[in-house]
């Protein structure tokens, strides 16, 4: 079997000067999509990105707007370094459809509510956060599977797991990020 190629990005919406903006979204925004925002706007910032790109995260479900993130992420993230204390979660806004460059799932669950929303005319732009997961690219990885597993009903383990998918996915976000500003 031959190896899928890594995911490319779309060029910006607006210009090649303005900041890349990505979403990331989740059920509760309180779990797996604040952890992908700490942590991929951590990497940007260390490739010296921050002026290229912002990341935004928001859940589908309101049940936990204006929260803190659930504290067993803000754990898993604080014992690896990076600063959990600034989130506050946030309910998904069709605008973001006209104003994000992209828009990242994190499972089929929240990409079917993405779609039923209204994402027709942005569906190019509306994508599995695990889609540039280098794992779902190797030959060998299952076909079929690119959620992040859904952590909040589960033991601490389950964040774990979240982080080390949302890292390795983060760093080839990045990678694809420089791999736009070198064209643009
Ligand atoms: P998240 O996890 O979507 O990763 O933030 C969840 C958080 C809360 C609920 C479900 C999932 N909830 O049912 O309240």
């Amino acid at each position: 079997m031959t190896s899928r190629s890594a995911e490319r990005l779309l060029p910006s919406r607006r210009s090649a000067d303005a900041p890349y903006r990505i979403a990331v979204v989740c059920l509760g925004n309180i779990c797996r999509s604040p952890m992908a925002e700490v942590v991929l706007t951590e990497k940007i910032r260390r490739a010296s990105l921050a002026t290229r790109a912002t990341v935004v995260s928001a859940g589908t479900g309101d049940w936990h707007v204006g929260n803190p993130m659930d504290r067993r992420a803000a754990a898993a993230l604080t014992a690896n370094g990076y600063d959990a204390s600034n989130h506050r979660a946030t309910q998904f806004d069709s605008a973001w459809f006209e104003e994000c460059d992209l828009i990242l799932a994190m499972d089929e669950s929240n990409l079917s509510d993405l779609t039923s929303l209204g994402a027709a005319s942005v569906s190019e732009r509306l994508r599995m956060f695990r889609d540039f997961d280098p794992r779902v690219h190797d030959a060998s990885a299952p076909v079929g599977d690119r959620d992040v597993p859904d952590p909040y009903y589960g033991g601490d383990d389950g964040f774990d797991t979240v982080l080390a998918m949302v890292e390795r996915t983060a760093a080839a976000i990045v990678l694809a990020l420089q791999a736009e500003a070198a064209q643009s």
